[in-house]
């Protein structure tokens, strides 16, 4: 729990109001266990008086990063496809970890885990595991006998374009050629419990996100893996051979490694349909 010091507190309330559980009992000096651990109350308190479950209280710098330089970002960071073989130190692995901790979650609830891939060995294997896993997917999708109930069922599903993908797939597919991993010398395997209500899927891919603008300031490329995290949740097995704890479910995958290739041009895309109410 954090801890109030109130022998130092104003009494302003700041941290009552801020607070989204209402746990925050001031006159007391009491936090309720209803409290979710987000922090809010620390970093709100001007006289710091609020000290957090974990660490010391650090004063928040402020931002430099303009909107311009955030429509810059947004336009530089592509998917990263080509990778140099050098491999990431364990140093800045361990920004790109420590970081996470700064990352939003449901409910702060922060169920999430990382399995870092990072022997060339373990690579492959995950590249070829999930190759593997997928053309079963597709064989068994675009299966003749399974057709007629695909069109029923999953209409949206283009067999003809599934079945040519399938084949220029499976044509691909040699020891070595890396076409899902693309020789990343990093995988970053987001992974957490399997619940009912749960929102571990949407904090895996805001953190991947988050890793990836970050890791992208260090100098390095990223890849959102959704062929790992597919065939990972398909397969219990290739769980079982990454060390997926047996209750986990894989919510994402990134490859992160030194780009080979560098992007110079802006490229022109449509923006969403906006809908205002
Ligand atoms: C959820 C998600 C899953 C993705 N999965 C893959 C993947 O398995 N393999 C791949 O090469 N790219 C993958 N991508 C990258 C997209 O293809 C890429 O974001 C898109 O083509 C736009 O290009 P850009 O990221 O360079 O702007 C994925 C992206 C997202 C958001």
């Amino acid at each position: 729990m954090p801890e109030i010091k109130l022998d130092k507190c104003i009494q302003c309330l700041k941290c009552v109001n801020d607070c989204p559980s209402g746990a925050i009992n001031i006159e007391s000096g009491v936090i309720d266990p209803s409290c979710i651990h987000c922090g809010h109350c620390v970093a709100i308190c001007p006289e710091s008086t609020i000290y957090p479950d974990k660490g010391e209280i650090k004063k928040l710098e402020a931002v430099g990063i303009l909107p311009v330089n955030f429509e810059n970002l947004s336009a530089t960071l592509r998917t990263c496809r080509s990778y140099q073989s050098k491999e990431i130190d364990s140093e800045t692995m361990e920004l790109l970890l420590e970081n996470m901790k700064h990352y939003p979650s449901a409910s702060n609830s922060r169920p999430l885990e990382i399995t870092h891939v990072k022997s060339k060995d373990m690579v492959e294997k995950l590249n070829d595991t999930t190759a593997y896993t997928l053309i079963k997917s597709f064989n068994f999708i675009s299966s003749p006998l399974l057709k007629p109930l695909v069109k029923v069922f999953a209409p949206s599903i283009d067999i003809p374009k599934l079945a040519k993908y399938k084949d220029t797939f499976i044509e691909k597919q040699k020891p070595g050629s890396s076409q899902v991993c693309y020789h990343a010398p990093s995988v970053l395997i987001f992974h957490g419990p399997v619940t009912k209500f749960g929102m571990a899927a949407a904090d895996a891919y805001i953190w991947a996100t988050y890793t990836s603008i970050y890791a992208h300031t260090l100098g390095l490329g990223t890849c959102f893996n959704g062929f790992i995290s597919n065939a990972m949740k398909r397969s219990k097995s290739m769980r079982a051979a990454f060390n997926i704890p047996a209750k986990h479910q894989v919510y994402a995958a990134l490859l992160v490694g030194y780009p080979k290739v560098k992007y110079v041009n802006q490229v022109g895309r449509e923006k969403p349909k906006a809908h205002t109410l």
